[in-house]
């Protein structure tokens, strides 16, 4: 009798399975086939007969070690609903004269299952980051707006630090001298829907205003221009929304990375981030490829990973943070200001031991569950990580030291609000959370699985002895003022 193409599927399943052994993780793709098809006859373990060499849509490399082959294989199966899609992958180690994938395999499978069997070619490419990204939108329950108290504390936390920066470093008449400043330029990059940013521009609206106070300029008051930035997806909407009506400024979004210029050379008096450079622009290629030492298995961040992973994340951001002060630098106007609030962790600690790491931590756990509950494979969970570092102090130090276009007039730790005051609640804790983190895990493993996830996550903040004791939060705030220097340095001399 001829088989149906759910039965090709198993019977190619089982007959991978015989090729590596009948792998515990094989084994479990074709129950889920069973019990996903309805189907009552599961078979024995291990199978009592090889069924017939049949290949699914299936991606194998083969690499060679000393005289054995490495493969890596890699199986698809789907339903024609797609309700149920899933990927395997395995390495198995056979001599080389071994199994070879044969297209023409395929075919009699692919005949059957027709459009519904995705190959798996295409579905083997790595998984990068989405070019753009945002925090959850609009003002509803899981909105960032709604769930930003601790990045809120930053901001307040630096009121007085950027009063007292600008007071002292905003030099006007090297400002006036560069250009007529009729208008004075600010810029908030990573601004995301506010409330936060709204009172960053208020903050330092009014420390220049002061500035000119002081001086006696009043009269010379230039009109305000500020540039809200964010990546393309923000919900800017939200942010124009809620600008306030009295505002002494024009207001205007820029789209695009801020790892790039998005703004005309020397336009900018003063520019500002908080919160956002902690999120670095792409995934390190190594940690997403299985056959190198930094593959990220089983984990959704460098934190308890091993030396590898954090070490391609240290380098990324690296490559980001210089890009980032070197497009700032192009934007500045000579004698403008930069006050950046960076997440950091203190030198003595690794970042496994800071809250922020025990949280992604939990999270990556929770992927992993659901995972071995059959939600989606393991596989899917490797190719997830998030894309954030939070640099030891001086390796923040050397990295804006390096950049020669600014000078560093004042870096310190700040003394924001600690999560336990900011998010004193287990419910605080998880939307903080689900608010940043939930468009790039919907990007990737769906929207339907988000309440389980963060259900699930709640749960286990709630009883981690770890996560809530406020002792062990040592997640710190870096405050770091920078001056662009003038382009050329002899003429400002006498
Ligand atoms: C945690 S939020 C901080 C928002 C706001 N500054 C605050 O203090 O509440 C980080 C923001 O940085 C943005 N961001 C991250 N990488 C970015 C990039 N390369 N270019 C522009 N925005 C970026 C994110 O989209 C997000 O809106």
């Amino acid at each position: 009798m001829a088989s149906t193409p759910a039965q090709l599927v198993l019977q190619t399943l089982q007959y991978r399975s015989t090729i590596s052994g009948y792998s515990s993780a094989l084994f479990k793709a074709v129950k889920e086939m069973y019990s996903f098809l309805s189907l009552s006859s599961f078979p024995s373990y291990p199978p009592p007969t090889p069924p017939p060499p049949l290949a699914i849509g299936h991606h194998i490399s083969t690499y060679p070690v000393n005289d054995h082959a490495i493969t890596r294989y890699t199986m698809l199966y789907t339903s024609r609903h797609r309700k149920y899609h899933s990927r395997l992958s395995e390495s198995i180690s056979y001599p080389v004269t071994g199994v070879r994938c044969r297209d023409a395999q395929t075919r009699p499978l692919r005949a059957c299952l027709g459009r519904n069997l995705k190959p798996c070619m295409e579905d083997e490419k790595p998984i990068k980051l989405p070019e753009s990204y945002a925090m959850n939108g609009g003002d509803g329950t899981c909105s960032y707006a709604q769930n930003s108290s601790y990045q809120r504390g930053a901001v307040d936390g630096a009121q007085e630090l950027i009063k007292e920066g600008v007071a002292a470093k905003l030099d006007i008449k090297q400002l006036s001298s560069s250009s007529s400043l009729n208008r004075f330029c600010i810029a908030d990059f990573g601004c995301s829907t506010g409330p936060n940013t709204l009172l960053a521009v208020q903050v330092i609206l009014e420390a220049v205003e002061q500035k000119f106070k002081s001086e006696k300029l009043t009269a010379q008051l230039p009109e305000f221009q500020v540039f809200f930035n964010d990546h393309i997806l923000n919900d800017f909407n939200t942010l124009f929304q809620s600008l306030p009506p009295e505002r002494r400024y024009r207001a205007a979004g820029v789209a695009g990375s801020f790892y790039r210029r998005v703004l005309p050379k020397a336009s900018l008096h003063f520019a500002f981030s908080s919160s956002s450079l902690c999120w670095i622009s792409e995934l390190p290629e190594e940690i997403l490829d299985s056959n190198s030492p930094a593959w990220n298995k089983g984990r959704i961040h460098y934190t308890g990973a091993r030396k590898e992973v954090s070490e391609a994340y240290a380098l990324q951001y690296a490559k980001d943070l210089d890009a980032f002060l070197h497009a700032r630098a192009e934007e500045l106007v000579g004698g403008g200001l930069m006050a950046l609030l960076i997440p950091a962790v203190p030198n003595v600690m690794i970042s496994s031991e800071t809250t922020i790491g025990t949280e992604i931590d939990l999270l990556g756990s929770c992927l992993m569950d659901m995972a071995k509950m059959g939600s989606f494979s393991e596989a899917k969970v490797d190719s997830f990580n998030l894309p954030l570092y939070f640099p030891p102090i001086e390796e923040l130090e050397a990295l804006i030291e390096a950049n020669t276009s600014f000078s560093l007039e004042r870096m310190e730790i700040m003394n924001n609000p600690p999560k336990h005051v900011a998010m004193p609640s287990v419910r605080h804790r998880t939307l903080f959370l689900r608010a940043c983190f939930e468009g790039l895990l919907e990007n990737h493993f769906g929207s339907h699985i988000m309440d389980e996830l963060f259900k699930r996550y709640s749960k286990k903040v709630a009883e981690s002895s770890f996560t809530m004791n406020p002792d062990n939060d040592k997640s710190i705030f870096m405050l770091v003022l920078l001056k662009r220097k003038s382009e050329s340095p002899e003429t400002d001399s006498p």
